[in-house]
C-alpha cells in the first residue's frame, strides 16, 4: 500500500528529553512509542546520572543522542544544572523522568514546572519514596500499581496526571509484584506522555485555560455568542471583551479573540508576528484580534496581558480604575 500524506500534517510533535538511572525499560517503552504513526512527541535525548546504565546502551543503539554525568562529587544543584544544560541543549520541551534515582533541586524543578513528569511505582498518594512494592504487600493491599505525575519540589506529590493498577497475587513478593508493575508501567507512560504534551493543541483544554483566566477578572461572566464561549463585564450594561473561537469560518486555528486599540495596531500585531495573531472573520473589522492558541511556544504572558487589556477597554471606568490602581503594586 503506497504511502499518502496527510492532508493536515498536524501539529508538531513534542521533543522530549529522558532522564534515567538504570534498566531504562520505561525509556525503551517510550522510544518505541514515539515510532508508531501519530506520535505525539520524539524522543531528542536520554540522559543520566550513571555512565553505564544499560538503558544509555540501548538509546544509542536506536540512535537517540545520549548524554551522562555522574553526580559523584557534585552538589545536587550543580550536577541538576549539567543535565539541564544536556536537554536545553538537545531543545527539549519536556523531561520525562524513567528510573531517575535523584533528588532534584528545587530551583530546576521550579524552571520546569509543568513541563517535567515522573513515573512511580505505587498509586499515590500511597508509598511515595522507596520499597513501595514491599510496602503494598505488608499492608495487605489487593491492589498496587503506578502513577504518572507532574514533578513538584514535594517528593511523589505533584499533580497526577494518570494511574494503572496492578492486582496483588497471594504469595508475591516485592519482586514479582515489581516485575508485573513494571509491565503495566509501560502501557501507561507512553499515553499519559502523548496526552499531556498534545494538550497545548486540544480545543477543550485551550478553552478551559481561557475559562479560567477570564472568569478571574472582576465582575465577569461568561454568555454565548454566535453560539461560541465568550466573556463580558457583569450587569445590564455589560459589555464582551473576549470570544473563544475553535477553527471559525474555516481557518484552522483555535483561537482568543480580543479587542485592540483599533486597525493600526491591529495590522501593526499582525505584521510584527503572524505566527501569533490573525485577523478574524467579521471581528477584524471593529479591531478585534486573534490570538493562536494551539501553536508552539504559546506565550501564555502574552494572552493574560491581551484578556487584561480587553477587560480594561469593556469594563465600566469604576472597576478598571480599581484594577490599574490594584496592579501597580
Ligand atoms: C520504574 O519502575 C519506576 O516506576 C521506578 O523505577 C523503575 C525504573 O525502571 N521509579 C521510581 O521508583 C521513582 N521513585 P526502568 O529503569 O526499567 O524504567
Amino acid at each position: 500500500m503506497a504511502d499518502t500524506a496527510p492532508e493536515h500534517p498536524g501539529p508538531p510533535k513534542a521533543r522530549v528529553a529522558i532522564f534515567i538511572s538504570g534498566t531504562g525499560t520505561n525509556m525503551a517503552a517510550l522510544l518505541y512509542a514515539s515510532r508508531l504513526p501519530g506520535a505525539a512527541y520524539e524522543v531528542v535525548l536520554v540522559a543520566s546520572n550513571q555512565p553505564a546504565a544499560t538503558g544509555l546502551a540501548l538509546a544509542q543503539s536506536e540512535g537517540i543522542a545520549t548524554f551522562s554525568q555522574p553526580h559523584k562529587g557534585m552538589d545536587r544543584a550543580a550536577h541538576d544544572q549539567v543535565m539541564e544544560a544536556a536537554a536545553i541543549r538537545a531543545r527539549a520541551d519536556y523531561i520525562i523522568l524513567a528510573g531517575y534515582m535523584r533528588i532534584l533541586s528545587d530551583e530546576f524543578v521550579r524552571r520546569w514546572h509543568g513541563r517535567m513528569l515522573n513515573i512511580h511505582p505505587s498509586l499515590l498518594p500511597k508509598y511515595r519514596g522507596l520499597d513501595t512494592y514491599q510496602r503494598a504487600i505488608d499492608a495487605g493491599d489487593e491492589t498496587a500499581g503506578a502513577t504518572v505525575h507532574l514533578v513538584s519540589t514535594e517528593l511523589d506529590a505533584g499533580e497526577i496526571l494518570g494511574q494503572i493498577a496492578v492486582t496483588v497475587q497471594p504469595g508475591d513478593s516485592a519482586d514479582s509484584l515489581a516485575r508485573r508493575i513494571r509491565i503495566a508501567e509501560h502501557q501507561l507512560y507512553p499515553q499519559i506522555v502523548a496526552r499531556y504534551v498534545a494538550r497545548q493543541y486540544d480545543a477543550g483544554w485551550l478553552l478551559a485555560q481561557i475559562r479560567r483566566m477570564a472568569l478571574q477578572m472582576p465582575e465577569t461572566e461568561e454568555r454565548e455568542s454566535h453560539g461560541a464561549p465568550a466573556w463580558r463585564t457583569g450587569g445590564k450594561s455589560g459589555k464582551y471583551f473576549a470570544h473563544f473561537a475553535d477553527r471559525h469560518h474555516g481557518v484552522p486555528h483555535v483561537a482568543l479573540l480580543v479587542k485592540t486599540g483599533g486597525q493600526d495596531e491591529l495590522g501593526a500585531l499582525i505584521d510584527n508576528d503572524p505566527d501569533a495573531f490573525f485577523r478574524p472573520a467579521y471581528y477584524g473589522a471593529s479591531g478585534w484580534v486573534g490570538i493562536i492558541l494551539n501553536r508552539p511556544g504559546l506565550d501564555w504572558d502574552q494572552v493574560t496581558y491581551w484578556l487584561q487589556r480587553s477587560w480594561q477597554s469593556a469594563a465600566p471606568k469604576r472597576l478598571s480604575r480599581l484594577f490599574a490602581a490594584a496592579s501597580e503594586f
